[in-house]
């Protein structure tokens, strides 16, 4: 507000928000996550699946965040709050602000430690240690790392000083400029990547696993599993795109944008997974269905078997921490924006708070792999259980209450003065699912996913 210039700043051309959204986008949910959850729940139907709620549910409410950002001006909570207040909607949906927040830090509090994996992963990389390796060394080296907890903070650690020491400087410079650079070297090199798994790996078997029909593998839970992939991947159900809403300069245009972010991180997800299927095929020490490591054991042994292969691997690494670098901002900030808007906070002294307070719940995550493995809680351990409730409950339903607010709440008009001018077709399309197919969407998924696990 008044008092932060920053925050009202816009990005400097429309790419410069495209790429900003995109670096909050594209992150350890494409390269690390979208390729385990996709091998644990069967491939093929899950895919499809995860696709029709992108297109469906997610980039709908997409809009709808960039919008309210738009339309608020401020950080989540309070835009959420004016709009209440200038609408006749009930108080009751200022719980999207609030659980905005708190999933952003509870997803920060793990992102931090897979994103620690990649750090070590560097080092590793640089040592030599992959080289020539096969899949069986390569997934003693990464239980190494998972047993010592030491280590596990040491890099979760350094992680969570740089997101905070980024969001310190204000989000302007760094993360506009580090995207606009990041994002095309992360592209190049996962097509590279792509050419060694079509001459080294099984690219046919890895295109087959993730595009064909098998239904029969298909659970409620996994539908649930894609539709709350789909809000994390492209950071939706907690406010960063609100705030990033907020940044975009006056005459852009919010669909084109949008979509333009949905097909980028669509992109870079597939071309994960069939680069690490690949490899995963040709290799029978690795399950598809090896969970959080897949990534971590599968790509040592393509890096490790290809010449200059250590070279590139560690630019791979250094490209995924960035990655993960340009979306765990996201995941804070809305949290500061907030905090130095209403209480009066310095940035400095909110983003060490913050900061803190993700980097403790984050050694839960830390401990689920090693001294708190047995620990479980309804079959989660910590880490499972932190990701189902953000990714799988939280963010799509806070998903959910920005629908009903955008499509049924609001006044139509202020809506309309936001996107109608975009393109009159986008809008009547895009108010009809706003307003009826995400929420039974959601509605419907969020029941059938949920309500096995309580029965
Ligand atoms: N989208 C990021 C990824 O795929 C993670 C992320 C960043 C996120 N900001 C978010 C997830 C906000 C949910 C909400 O890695």
């Amino acid at each position: 507000m008044k008092k932060n210039k920053n925050f009202h700043a816009s990005w400097s051309s429309r790419w410069t928000f495209i790429l900003a959204a995109a670096g909050s986008a594209v992150g350890l949910g494409n390269i690390w996550k979208f390729p385990y959850i996709a091998g644990e729940n069967g491939g093929g139907a899950f895919v499809i699946v995860y696709i029709f709620c992108i297109v469906i549910v997610a980039l709908p409410i997409m809009v709808a965040e960039v919008t309210l950002g738009r339309m608020g001006k401020k950080s989540p909570v309070n835009t959420i709050r004016d709009l209440i207040q200038s609408s006749d909607a009930q108080k009751s949906f200022n719980i999207i602000g609030w659980m905005g927040v708190s999933a952003g830090l509870l997803i920060l509090s793990y992102y931090a430690v897979i994103a620690g994996w990649a750090l070590s992963y560097i080092e590793h990389m640089i040592s030599g240690n992959f080289h020539n390796i096969n899949a069986e060394n390569a997934g003693l080296v990464f239980d190494n790392l998972l047993k010592d907890k030491n280590e596990l903070i040491f890099w979760q650690s350094l992680f969570m000083l740089m997101t905070v020491i980024v969001v310190i400087f204000g989000i302007n410079k760094g993360l506009g400029l580090a995207a606009q650079i990041l994002m095309p070297l992360l592209f190049i090199l996962l097509i590279g990547l792509l050419i060694f798994g079509y001459q080294q790996g099984d690219l046919a078997k890895a295109f087959s696993f993730l595009f064909g029909f098998n239904f029969e593998s298909l659970s409620w839970k996994a539908v649930l599993v894609a539709l709350g992939h789909a809000f994390f991947t492209l950071s939706i159900g907690m406010g960063a795109m609100m705030t990033y809403g907020v940044y975009m300069p006056e005459d852009s245009r919010v669909f084109s944008n949008v979509l333009m972010v949905g097909i980028l991180d669509t992109l870079v997800a597939l071309i994960a997974g069939l680069v690490i299927f690949s490899i995963v095929f040709v290799n029978p020490g690795i399950e598809s269905s090896a969970g959080p490591g897949l990534m971590f054991v599968s790509l040592p042994v393509a890096f490790g078997n290809m010449l200059g292969g250590l070279i590139f691997g560690t630019i791979f690494f250094v490209l995924v921490t960035l990655a993960a670098w340009s979306s765990s901002i996201s995941l804070i900030e809305p949290a500061i924006a907030y905090l130095i808007e209403s209480r009066k906070c310095t940035r400095l002294v909110a983003s060490l708070a913050l900061g803190f307070i993700a980097w403790i719940f984050g050694l839960g995550s830390v401990f689920s792999f090693n001294i708190w493995a047995e620990e479980k809680i309804a079959g989660f351990n910590f880490f499972e259980l932190i990701d189902f409730i953000t990714a799988n409950i939280m963010l799509p339903l806070s998903g959910l209450l920005v629908a009903i607010l955008i499509g049924w709440k609001i006044k139509s008009k202020m809506v309309e003065d936001q996107l109608l001018a975009d393109s009159p077709k986008l809008f009547s399309t895009w108010k009809w699912a706003i307003k009826f197919i995400s929420p039974i969407a959601v509605i419907v998924v969020l029941v059938m996913g949920i309500y096995p696990r309580l029965a």
